[in-house]
C-alpha cells in the first residue's frame, strides 16, 4: 500500500493541505469546486451533489464539493459486502448539541442503509477515544468513522486499526496522520475559512474597530488551531480589529461563560467576542448580561456552527451571526463507506460546505437548527 502523509507531514506530499484549503477558500469568493472526474471521479452522494446550496444545510442535510484534482488512495478494501459490514463511529463527547447531532445523524444513516453501527463515547478525553477504537477494532469493525478529538495522541489506535486492515475515514477533524496508511478520507468543513468568515463578518458590523476577546476550542484540536488561523487571516490589514485576549473555553457553555467572567476583570473595556462554538458563545452572552453588558449592542459577538440555541440568540438580538458548521455527517459518510467498500475511489478530502447565519436569516432556518 503506497502511503503518503497526512496533516503533520505536509513536505512530504505530492500536495499540501495548503493546497486544499487555498482551493477550498477561492470555492468561496467564486471559483468552482467541480466533481472529481475520471478515476478518483465519483463524488460521494452523486444525486446530491446536484442540489442546489440555497436548498440544504438548515433544511438538514449536508452539502460537499470535492475541489479538482482531489487524488485518491490506492487502497484494496476489506472483503465485506457494505450491508454486511459492522461500522464503528467513535464520538469524542456528547456533551453539546452539535455533538449529539452528529452522533444522531450517523445512527439514522445507518439505520436507513439497514448496516450495524458500534457507536463509542469518548467522554472528551483521547486517551479513551484511542482505547475506544481499539476496542472496536478487537470487536471486528470492518470500518471507522473517526472524528480525532486532538490532532495528537490518536495514533496507537490508528495503528491498531491498520494492522487489522480497518480503514479509518476521518470525519469532522483532522489528527496528525499518514493519509492512505492511517486514513483513507477526511470529510469536513473547511475551518480555516468559517475563521476567515468570522473575522469578516465581525469587521463589517463594527466598522473596522474592535477590542476582541477570542474563546478557543479544545486545545490541540484540528479545529481550533484552524478557527484561529482563519480569522486572524480575515482581520489582516485592519488594523482597528484587535484581538486582546485569547482564552480557551473548551467548547463548552459552563467554561465559556466562566472564562468570559474572568476576562471581564481584566479587559473591561471589550467590545467584542470570537467564539470558536456556539455553546461558548451563549456562555459568553450570559457573563456578558450579568456584568452589566447588553450583547448586541456595547459588545458584538459572533460564533461558529449555527445551532438552535444561536439562532435564538440571533433573532434576539444578542448574538451577532454564526459560521454554520452542519454537524449531520451521517449520509454524506455511509455514502462514502459504501463507495469505498465496493472498490470504487473515494476523494481523500470531501469540504462540507457551510452557510452563515446572521438576523437576514435566522428566522428562517431556526425550526430546521439542531
Ligand atoms: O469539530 C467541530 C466542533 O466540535 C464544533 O464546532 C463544536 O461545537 C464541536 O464540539
Amino acid at each position: 500500500m503506497d502511503g503518503h502523509t497526512g496533516r503533520g507531514e505536509a513536505s512530504e506530499r505530492l500536495y499540501s493541505r495548503k493546497d486544499f484549503l487555498r482551493l477550498a477558500s477561492a470555492a468561496g469568493v467564486g471559483v468552482a469546486f467541480v466533481p472529481i472526474l475520471a478515476t478518483a471521479c465519483v463524488p460521494p452522494g452523486g444525486k446530491l451533489d446536484q442540489r442546489a446550496l440555497a436548498k440544504v444545510g438548515p433544511k438538514g442535510q449536508q452539502d460537499w464539493k470535492v475541489s479538482e484534482g482531489v487524488r485518491s488512495c490506492d487502497v484494496k478494501p476489506p472483503e465485506v459486502a457494505f450491508e454486511d459490514a459492522t461500522f464503528g463511529f467513535a464520538q469524542s463527547e456528547n456533551n453539546n448539541p452539535w455533538r449529539i447531532a452528529q452522533t444522531a445523524s450517523m445512527r439514522s444513516a445507518a439505520e436507513a442503509n439497514g448496516v450495524t453501527l458500534i457507536v463509542t463515547d469518548a467522554q472528551s478525553s483521547t486517551p479513551k477515544q484511542v482505547s475506544d477504537i481499539q476496542d472496536m477494532v478487537a470487536q471486528g469493525v470492518d470500518l471507522l468513522f473517526v472524528p480525532p478529538r486532538e490532532e495528537e495522541g490518536i495514533a496507537p489506535a490508528l495503528e491498531s486499526a491498520r494492522e487489522a486492515n480497518v480503514p479509518v475515514f476521518f470525519v469532522d477533524r483532522e489528527a496528525n496522520a499518514k493519509i492512505c496508511k492511517q486514513y483513507i478520507t477526511f470529510m469536513g468543513s473547511d475551518f480555516v475559512r468559517q475563521g476567515e468568515r468570522a473575522a469578516e463578518w465581525l469587521a463589517k458590523a463594527t466598522n473596522g474597530k474592535a477590542k476582541i476577546v477570542e474563546l478557543q476550542g479544545t486545545l490541540g484540536a484540528s479545529v481550533t488551531a484552524d478557527r484561529g488561523k482563519g480569522f486572524r487571516q480575515g482581520l489582516k490589514g485592519r488594523p482597528g480589529m484587535e484581538v486582546i485576549v485569547s482564552q480557551t473555553g473548551n467548547f463548552t457553555r459552563a467554561d465559556g461563560q466562566t472564562v468570559t467572567e474572568q476576562i471581564i476583570g481584566a479587559y473591561p473595556d471589550l467590545t467584542a467576542v470570537y467564539a470558536q462554538n456556539d455553546e461558548m458563545a451563549i456562555g459568553a452572552i450570559q457573563a456578558l448580561t450579568d456584568n452589566g453588558f447588553t450583547p448586541g449592542k456595547d459588545v458584538t459577538v459572533v460564533s461558529v456552527d449555527g445551532e438552535r440555541d444561536a439562532l435564538q440568540a440571533i433573532i434576539k438580538g444578542e448574538l451577532g451571526a454564526t459560521v454554520e458548521t452542519n454537524p449531520r455527517f451521517g449520509p454524506l459518510a455511509f455514502d462514502t463507506a459504501k463507495k469505498f467498500l465496493s472498490g470504487q475511489p473515494v476523494p481523500e478530502r470531501i469540504f462540507v460546505q457551510d452557510h452563515l447565519f446572521d438576523k437576514s436569516n435566522a428566522k428562517k432556518y431556526v425550526g430546521s437548527a439542531y
